[in-house]
């Protein structure tokens, strides 16, 4: 575990976070201010060998047909680069919208971006000249791309580790759930509520992506807790409330000790805490309470209400919405449940349906 979550930081520091499409603008405008070229588009290529455009030169504004016409004749390209693993050139096709209105014999290359791993990219390029010395040519902008033929690499190679990280991540949070039948699948729904609200409100990529691991995981302090407090059909003495109230501290403690996961800490600590102060383990309120832990509040509620406990039946999702608005401003941050109530209205059959199969499961 500790040796995923390091590698990971490490890759994000290495990588910067690295925008695949941005480097890809950076590589297309250094080839086109090297040569004279009037078409290009810049490809990734997948494990499964498709390819996918990350950067388009030349597309021309409201001429549809001519830009369809110029994303065909670089994917067919692209395509067969990746089939042949070689430098490809061919005429481009005059029966096409683009070359009719040019008017132009043009010529179409394909030049591969390789690494020890294969083809990892493609860069095609259309000139509006004849006899273009392409022996030339070819090396001069794979050596341009060496830099972003590393890149694509090692975005295969994160995006590997990310999914790595995340399976073990939530082979620790259902390894939680499992112990109390009543929970089951209790981590997974109140991430899928989470990413749902944050995506409602407009988060960006990786505030989803730390939020998704700190709802995966706010609960695991629970680790720490006696079985027989947390399992406990009849009421809880104070003591007994009081060491559930541990849980928070526990699984934030766990996770910082892991490694460095400031962003992720306070969703799991704050989870408990109420709008109106009156929450724990601080008694934080309004915003001084994390926007993670003010989320996932309102997503492990939802989740509390909607799955049959030892002690009571499940109510009805619509119950459940009506419970989470009329405490808004009191348990809950009002703005939060503003955006989960509209993704709400939108999501609801499949929530729906989704909670019956974890719960049978
Ligand atoms: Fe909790």
């Amino acid at each position: 575990m500790d040796l995923y979550l390091e590698i990971l930081e490490l890759g994000k520091k290495i990588l910067g976070a690295q925008d695949l499409e941005f480097s890809a603008r950076h590589l297309a405008e250094t080839i086109s201010s090297s040569f004279h070229v009037d078409f290009l588009g810049v490809f990734g290529v997948a494990k499964d060998g498709n390819v996918s455009l990350l950067y388009a030169h030349g597309l021309r504004d409201e001429d549809t047909l001519f830009n369809i016409s110029l994303l065909s004749i670089w994917e067919e390209i692209a395509a067969k680069v990746v089939e042949k693993k070689t430098f490809i050139v061919t005429k481009a096709n005059n029966d096409s919208p683009l070359v009719q209105s040019l008017d132009k014999n043009l010529e179409v290359a394909g030049i591969p971006l390789i690494s020890s791993k294969g083809v990892k990219g493609v860069v095609a390029v259309l000139i509006e000249e004849e006899n273009v010395d392409w022996s030339k040519v070819v090396p001069l902008i794979q050596a341009i791309a060496i830099s972003f033929t590393g890149e694509l690499v090692n975005s295969e190679l994160y995006s590997q580790l990310e999914n790595l990280f995340l399976s073990t991540i939530l082979a620790l949070a259902s390894a939680v759930d499992a112990k109390h039948p009543y929970t089951r699948g209790h981590s997974e729904r109140v991430t899928r509520y989470s990413v749902a609200i944050a995506k409602e409100m407009g988060l960006v990529r990786q505030e989803i992506k730390d939020l998704q691991i700190s709802a995966l995981l706010h609960d695991v302090g629970k680790i720490g807790i006696r079985e027989s407090v947390l399992d406990k059909n009849g009421k809880l003495t104070q003591e007994e409330y009081d060491e559930i109230k541990q849980h928070p501290l526990i699984g934030a403690e766990i996770v910082s000790k892991i490694v460095n996961c400031e962003r992720i800490v306070p969703g799991i600590l704050e989870h408990h805490e109420r709008y109106d102060g009156k929450g724990y383990p601080y008694g934080k309120k309004g915003d001084e309470i994390s926007l993670f832990g003010r989320i996932i509040a309102v997503a492990d509620t939802f989740d509390a209400m909607t799955s049959t406990r030892t002690y009571r039946k499940a109510l009805p999702f619509q119950v459940a919405v009506e419970e989470i608005v009329y405490n808004a401003g009191y348990q809950f941050d009002p703005k939060v449940v503003k955006y989960f109530v509209e993704v709400y209205e939108k999501e609801k059959d499949i929530w729906q349906r989704e909670n019956i199969i974890f719960s049978v499961r």
